[in-house]
């Protein structure tokens, strides 16, 4: 089961091609980017959001930079496009694999003293490319390990959107309902419309439709609801940040799932990549909340709600205690509990 939407790619003249996400469900529009501005923008208005589809879109963003770039000095160069990277990565604080790409970047460059800096923009548009082929082929591994946890029928509750819009394709939470789909499970998913910015309704309800899966939409205060009828088989969500311990960052409003899933029973995953793993961080304490402006709360879709002159609070994420997880999904395999040993064996650092 492919895509039918392409989430970001290369154009044949070498700008950045993305879907635009704030427009979906209603319109099904591609912005083109040909500047580090203007990716940078994308990024920070949501038009290319999801943890790793921010990664991707930063990675080539640099490279996209890299090419305006005038030294010819290798060190020179470096330093330049150290200052783009640094631009990337203050533009979403929460999501890790931002400052994962970026770093991945500046290391192909700085270790690739050899080529003259003509060559090394070629490569570092290569390099960027590849990062975006991977992360497909990642999702599907997320899924593969994933959907073996998927009971046959299974009624999924999945919040936000960690599908293919997320990612460069097939998703990660979505990439394990597509995989149990695909392994031919009769699945039913229920989909949190996850207020303030709707991607549940938006885009997770836009991507199941597209692919045929039977979903439902339900407001996040009717969580519980389902799951105390016995309505909800499994929870799956992605993540923009992991700590050692496991705590793991998602959009907000994950958390309250994840307690509700708790006192129902309701085994609760969490599917990512190992590049959203920051094991610097001891605990999810640590992780950086992104704070949106609040007209994201007080508004929908640019219609004011609230009286003129109220506050409001709008962190972007919350931070799940690893000790509601029942396991966190990676393409390297399954990671349980004691966490501060998976991750880290899993990652391949131990
Ligand atoms: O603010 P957003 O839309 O970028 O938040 C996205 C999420 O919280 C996703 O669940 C997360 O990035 C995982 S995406 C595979």
């Amino acid at each position: 089961m492919h895509d039918d939407f392409t989430t970001i790619a290369w154009t044949p003249q070498g700008t950045i091609r993305l879907i635009d996400q704030t427009r979906l469900p209603l319109e099904e529009v591609y912005l083109e980017c040909g500047t580090v501005d203007e990716v940078a923008h994308a990024i920070r208005t949501l038009q290319v959001r999801g943890a790793p589809a921010i990664g991707i879109a930063a990675a080539m963003g640099l490279a996209l930079g890299a090419r305006t770039i005038r030294e010819t000095d290798h060190a020179a160069f470096c330093a330049a496009l150290e200052q783009v990277g640094d631009q990337l990565i203050r533009t979403r604080p929460t999501a890790v694999n931002l400052a994962w790409a970026i770093r991945r970047m500046l290391g192909v460059a700085r270790q690739s003293r050899e080529l003259p800096v003509a060559d090394l923009k070629a490569r570092l548009t290569a390099e960027a490319e590849a990062m975006r082929e991977e992360d497909i082929r990642i999702n599907r591994a997320i899924g593969g390990h994933g959907q073996a946890l998927v009971p046959n029928p299974a009624r999924i509750l999945t919040h936000c959107n960690a599908g293919g819009l997320a990612t460069a394709g097939y998703g990660t939470a979505i990439g394990v309902i597509r995989a149990a789909a695909e392994a031919g499970k009769r699945i039913k998913i229920w989909v949190d419309e996850t207020r303030p910015l709707l991607q549940g309704a938006r885009l997770t309800a836009w991507e199941l439709t597209k692919a045929g899966i039977p979903a439902t939409l339900i407001t996040d205060n009717m969580a519980g609801h389902f799951m105390q009828r016995g309505e909800v088989d499994l929870v799956v969500v992605g993540a923009d940040r992991i700590a050692r311990n496991g705590d793991a960052a998602n959009k907000i409003g994950t958390y309250s799932v994840a307690v509700l899933a708790r006192a129902h029973g309701i085994p609760f995953y969490v599917a990512a990549p190992i590049s959203t793993l920051d094991l610097s961080l001891s605990s999810g304490k640590e992780i950086p909340i992104e704070e949106r402006a609040q007209t994201e709360v007080t508004e929908i879709g640019g219609r004011r709600l609230a009286p003129v002159g109220m506050r409001a609070a709008n962190p972007a994420f919350d931070v799940t205690p690893a000790s509601y997880l029942d396991a966190i999904i990676t393409e390297r395999g399954i990671a349980r509990a004691p966490y501060d040993e998976s991750l880290p064996r899993l990652s391949g650092e131990a």
